[in-house]
């Protein structure tokens, strides 16, 4: 039977649960942060696994907590043992895990009533989130009509329950027109990012993604990915590497597209608005970032100290 943390305690998922009364319910006012885990890749060490970036994703919640006015019930160290806890706890090596934060007193409040504060780490299998062929052969995007917040009130270093409502509603009209994905654009016409991924492009041998000041989570994938790309920049043949603002009609014309996540991962874009890119198929930079950003999380690339919080896969 599965398991999640919940308020300091390792219990049954079925046994947990949470007010229909809930202020997060009703108002959308919570955080939660998307965290990977990856069987070694390290010969000899196949028993073991490790998460990824947990430290980066937990300052994010605390972060996204703090924009929201929502005190942690439990501290970094607390959250970052849960998280190792539930993975093993539920036999997962290759693990997804999501800490989420709600406020719930059991009584219906107005707007500015200040609930409990609430914290659970639940943790499931998940594969290829924009599936497997994706991953290999690449997607089709579409950009959406519904918007990336403006930066007056909506907080995009934050992820906050209900800042997902137009990302939720992009990707699901995306999908029942037939394509993969959704990227949205911002009030000026610049293509921010998808429902839940950083979007990248390349002209020219230049890689290009929006900066961390428009509208976009600044992932830690994006991150991790930026990195790469100036480490291999030679091996990439790369002749700049920039945060600059993208055009809807300069994706169009791309020569290469992807799409960065902890779900997502490194995922390849074959087409967009129905405009093939690059020949409809993953492209050379695009590829060898993605083996890179593997061998990364899987321990058989170098990566900065810290970033691989490695923890023996069985619990019982
Ligand atoms: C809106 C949005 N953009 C980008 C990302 C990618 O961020 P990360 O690479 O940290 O998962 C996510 C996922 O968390 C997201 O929800």
């Amino acid at each position: 039977m599965p398991s999640i943390w919940i308020d300091g305690q390792l219990i049954p998922l079925e046994e947990a649960r949470v007010s229909v009364l809930s202020h997060t319910l009703h108002y959308g006012v919570g955080v939660f942060e998307g965290i990977r885990s990856y069987a070694s890749g390290i010969e000899g060490e196949e028993d073991t696994a490790a998460i990824f970036r947990l430290d980066d994703h937990l300052r994010r919640l605390e972060d996204s907590a703090h924009i929201c006015h929502l005190p942690l019930p439990f501290s970094r160290e607390q959250i970052a043992e849960a998280c190792v806890k539930v993975l093993q706890a539920n036999d997962l090596q290759n693990g997804y895990l999501r800490p989420v934060v709600w406020q719930d007193d059991g009584t219906l409040g107005g707007l500015g009533s200040m609930p409990t504060v609430h914290l659970a780490v639940a943790a499931q299998n998940w594969g290829a989130y924009l599936g497997d062929d994706g991953l290999h052969k690449g997607i089709s995007v579409r950009v959406s009509a519904y918007r990336r917040g403006g930066l007056g009130s909506f907080m995009s270093r934050a992820k906050i329950n209900g800042q997902y409502v137009a990302s939720t509603l992009a990707k699901r009209e995306a999908l029942a027109m037939g394509y993969d994905e959704a990227l949205l654009m911002d009030d000026h016409g610049h293509v921010c990012e998808g429902s839940g991924e950083n979007l990248f492009m390349i002209r020219d041998n230049v890689l290009m993604t929006p900066p961390a000041s428009a509208a976009i989570l600044p992932g830690l994938t994006r991150d991790t990915v930026l990195r790469l790309a100036y480490r291999m920049r030679e091996d990439l043949g790369l002749r700049e590497i920039t945060e600059s603002f993208i055009a809807r009609d300069a994706l169009m014309v791309a020569d290469e597209v992807f799409l960065t996540g902890t779900a997502a991962e490194v995922t390849p874009v074959r087409e967009v608005d129905n405009r093939v890119i690059g020949g409809g198929k993953a492209g050379p930079v695009t590829s060898k970032l993605q083996d890179a950003f593997f061998g990364v999380v899987r321990g058989t690339v170098d990566a900065p100290k810290g970033w691989r919080t490695t923890f023996g896969s069985v619990a019982h």
